[in-house]
C-alpha cells in the first residue's frame, strides 16, 4: 500500500477540472482511497472536460459544472475542504496566442479568485496547483532544475507561471498550505485525443487506432513523459507531505526520447501503424521549446516520487484504452 493511502481515507477533496484528463484520473483514485471527492469543471466543449471521465462513478462524488472564475461559486465549493487540487485550466499554447485574454482569465485572475476564496473561507486547506513545465520557455541547460531561468515563449507559459506565483506567495505571505507541480507531457486513458489542443501525442494515438498514418513535426526534439498514474501520485504525495508547503517540484519521466523515437514505440506497441516526418510548421515554431527534459530530483529527494511507468507500458495503457473508448472522445 502506497504511504498516501490511508491519509485520503474520509477526507474531503475538491478537484477543479476534474472532468479532465488528469484531474478525472486524480479523482478516479482519491475515490478509491476513500476521500469524499467534489469535482469543478465548467465543461466548455473546446477544453478536455468530458462527463465520461467520471463514468460509472455517479452518486459516488459531487459533480458541479461551473466555472473557476465565478468567485461567489468557488467560494461555496472551497468551504469545508480538507484538500483543493487546482487542476483547471486552458491548456492549448496555440489558443492562447490567438485569444490571449481568455487564457489570462482562467490561468491567471482566476487562480488569485481561488486562492483569495481558500484564504477568506478555508485558510487551512491544502492545496496542490498543476503548474507546467512551459514556464521555463526554451531550455538553456538539460535536464532542467527547478532553479532554471522562468522565460515562458507564450501567453499561457506567461499566465500559468503567474497562477503558479499566486499560490507560492500565499503560501509564504499569508503562510497557506500550497504547493505546485511542473507537469511535463503527461500522457495515459483520458487524454485529449480529438485535436492537438492538450497535445500532438493525442492525435497520433487516435490516427493509430483509427488506422491512419499520423504526422511528426520535426523529430529531433527530445522530450520526457510521466503517465497520468505517477502525475497523479505526485499530487497525492504532495498533498499529503507538509515539506511540500511553499514549494515547487518539476515532474518527469523515464529517459527523454525524440519524437521520432516515441512515434516509433507507438507503432511498436500497437503492432502496426506509420508515420510520416514534416517540417516544422513556421508559424508554430516560434512557439516551440525545442528540447526538453526535467531533473526531478527535488521531488524524489524530498517526497520520495518516482516515475514507476516506463513509456513503452504507458502507451501500450493508452493505446487499450481508446481500442476500447476512442467514439466517446471524438
Ligand atoms: N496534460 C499535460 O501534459 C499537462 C502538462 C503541463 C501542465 N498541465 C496542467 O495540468 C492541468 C490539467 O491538464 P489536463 O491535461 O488534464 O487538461 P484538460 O483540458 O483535460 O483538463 C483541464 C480541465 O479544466 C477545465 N476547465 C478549463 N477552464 C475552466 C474553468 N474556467 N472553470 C472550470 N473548469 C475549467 C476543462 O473543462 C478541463 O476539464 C492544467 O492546468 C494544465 O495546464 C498538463
Amino acid at each position: 500500500m502506497r504511504s498516501w493511502t490511508r491519509i485520503f481515507r474520509g477526507k474531503s477533496a475538491l478537484v477543479t477540472g476534474g472532468l479532465g484528463f488528469i484531474g478525472s484520473n486524480l479523482a478516479r483514485t482519491l475515490l478509491g482511497a476513500g476521500a469524499k471527492v467534489t469535482v469543478v469543471d465548467s465543461l466548455q466543449p473546446e477544453y478536455g472536460g468530458r462527463r465520461r471521465n467520471l463514468a460509472g462513478l455517479s452518486g459516488r462524488l459531487a459533480v458541479h459544472i461551473a466555472d473557476i472564475r465565478d468567485g461567489r461559486r468557488m467560494a461555496g465549493l472551497v468551504k469545508g475542504k480538507d484538500y483543493v487540487f487546482n487542476l483547471a485550466g486552458q491548456t492549448s499554447h496555440w489558443d492562447s496566442m490567438e485569444d490571449p485574454m481568455t487564457d489570462l482569465d482562467i490561468n491567471c485572475r482566476a487562480q488569485l479568485s481561488l486562492l483569495e476564496a481558500c484564504r477568506r473561507h478555508n485558510p487551512e486547506v491544502r492545496i496542490v496547483f498543476a503548474s507546467t513545465r512551459q514556464i521555463y520557455g526554451k531550455p538553456e541547460r538539460l535536464p532542467v532544475r527547478e532553479g532554471h531561468p522562468l522565460r515562458p515563449v507564450d501567453v499561457n507559459g506567461i499566465n500559468k507561471l503567474a497562477g503558479e506565483s499566486f499560490h507560492l506567495l500565499y503560501a509564504r505571505v499569508h503562510g497557506m498550505r500550497a504547493s505546485a507541480l511542473r507537469l511535463t507531457n503527461t500522457i495515459g486513458p483520458r487524454m485529449r485525443v480529438k485535436d492537438g489542443r492538450q497535445t500532438f501525442v493525442g492525435v497520433w494515438i487516435r490516427c493509430l487506432v483509427e488506422g491512419r498514418p499520423f504526422e511528426v513535426w520535426g523529430g529531433d526534439q527530445r522530450r520526457d513523459f510521466t503517465y497520468v498514474d505517477d502525475a497523479v501520485e505526485a499530487f497525492l504525495l504532495a498533498a499529503s507531505r507538509p515539506e511540500a508547503d511553499g514549494q515547487v517540484f518539476n515532474l518527469g519521466g523515464p529517459p527523454p526520447v525524440s519524437l521520432i523515437e516515441l512515434a516509433e514505440v507507438l507503432v511498436e506497441a500497437n503492432h502496426g501503424g506509420s508515420f510520416v516526418i514534416k517540417a516544422y510548421p513556421a508559424d508554430r515554431k516560434k512557439i516551440d521549446i525545442g528540447d526538453y527534459y526535467a531533473d526531478f530530483s527535488l521531488i524524489s529527494s524530498r517526497l520520495g516520487w518516482r516515475p514507476r511507468t516506463d513509456l513503452r507500458t504507458a502507451v501500450s495503457r493508452t493505446l487499450a484504452y481508446y481500442r476500447r473508448e476512442l467514439p466517446h472522445y471524438l
